[in-house]
């Protein structure tokens, strides 16, 4: 099969189209250079240029400042859950908010290494929701509080960032780093996995404030340590070069196709509205997972009245070319993952099938 198809696979997940074409046609030889990227050496000048480009992207779209380091490293999101506190926490304890799976995920690897405590913890209510800021408290003295801005399997998503005074915010951004503007500033470390919003898998980037990355103890395992990335600028060892190609030009394209990430948020609302519309519209056939105050603007999470036709409603949406729909098994069901690389079209498609479902099945 050469003809692509709609692919709302939750990560790795659909890129967008213009970044496919412009690396295939580079691949060969990337332009003034005569060789590929993926056969250039990480310290060449090609390649310092390309890491430049990828960091001064992220700069621009976020309005990152100048007191934060860009890191991009390899062990996806998941070795991060690690490599925050090993390198923040000390001898100190750590808040963890939990909203779903991957808030989960992270919180076990901090318990093993130290002191870590839950403020809130939405298991009770199956995962429905994020808390309301007086349903948690935050220990002053915590030395970070951990959060999942956007939580992939559930489609559970923080309209707003958690409030913590002055304890440094963490987050675990993977599934909507980039879906639109945020405040850097809030936040003492942001980390996301690339092969959502940003990219191909292989590489994480890590926005860190330089006090946060000053923390990391001297005994760390040297590539544990966001100090020893931050003063080699990523590069101490060989950095997964094609994946930051990828996120280069990926951000290339946020900044001069899309015109920025205020633009990138109304298309990414006007896109979820019209799936979530389909749902609050359906006379209950359509059951959304997520509370509507909660829901996701990436991660669409739905059921059907039964699993036969759940089934069913997949098998047939695969037919007509809409296809990776089925939920995570922990949460049943379908998951629509429409992230910045889905264009507007593919939802529409998803959006007509749905509703033409209904009809023949209500
Ligand atoms: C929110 C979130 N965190 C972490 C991960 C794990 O990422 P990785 O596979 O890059 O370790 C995922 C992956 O799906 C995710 O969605």
């Amino acid at each position: 099969m050469t003809q692509r198809v709609w692919n709302f696979a939750a990560g790795p997940a659909t890129l967008p189209l213009p970044v496919l074409e412009e690396a295939q046609r580079d691949l060969l030889a990337l332009p003034g250079v005569g060789a590929s990227v993926l056969e250039i050496s990480h310290r060449s000048k090609h390649f310092d240029d390309i890491l430049s480009e990828a960091e001064a992207n992220l700069r621009k779209l976020l309005n990152i400042p100048d007191h934060y380091h860009v890191l991009f490293l390899q062990g996806g999101a998941s070795l991060q859950f690690s490599m925050v506190p090993m390198n923040l926490l000390g001898d100190g304890s750590a808040d963890y908010i939990i909203t779903g799976y991957w808030g989960q995920k992270a919180l076990k690897e901090a318990q093993l290494l130290g002191k870590v405590r839950i403020v809130w913890d939405g298991k009770a209510e199956n995962f429905t929701r994020t808390p309301r800021p007086d349903e948690y408290t935050i220990d002053p003295n915590a030395r970070y509080v951990h959060f999942t801005s956007n939580e992939t399997i559930q489609g559970v998503m923080f309209q707003t960032e958690p409030e913590v005074g002055d304890v440094p915010l963490v987050c675990d951004m993977s599934s909507n780093f980039l879906w639109a503007p945020i405040d850097v500033s809030k936040y003492g470390l942001i980390y996301a996995g690339a092969q959502k919003n940003v990219g191909p898998a292989g590489v994480t980037i890590v926005i860190v404030r330089d006090d946060l990355v000053r923390r990391a103890p001297d005994n760390l395992p040297t590539m544990l340590s966001y100090r020893v990335h931050a003063e080699n600028k990523s590069v101490y060892n060989t950095p997964p070069v094609f994946a930051i190609y990828i996120v280069m030009l990926v951000t290339r394209w946020l900044l001069n196709t899309i015109g920025g990430l205020e633009r990138m948020a109304e298309i990414n609302r006007e896109k979820a509205r019209l799936l979530y519309e389909v749902i609050d519209q359906s006379n209950g056939f359509y059951r959304g997972h997520a509370h509507p105050e909660h829901r996701s603007t990436m991660n669409v999470t739905w059921r059907l009245p039964n699993e036969e036709l759940e089934k069913k409603f997949l098998q047939e949406a695969q037919a007509n070319g809409l296809h990776e729909l089925k939920g995570h098994r922990s949460v049943g069901g379908c998951r629509a993952s429409i992230y910045n690389g889905m264009p507007i079209e593919g939802v529409r498609a998803l959006r007509e099938f749905m509703l033409e479902f209904m009809y023949r099945h209500a």
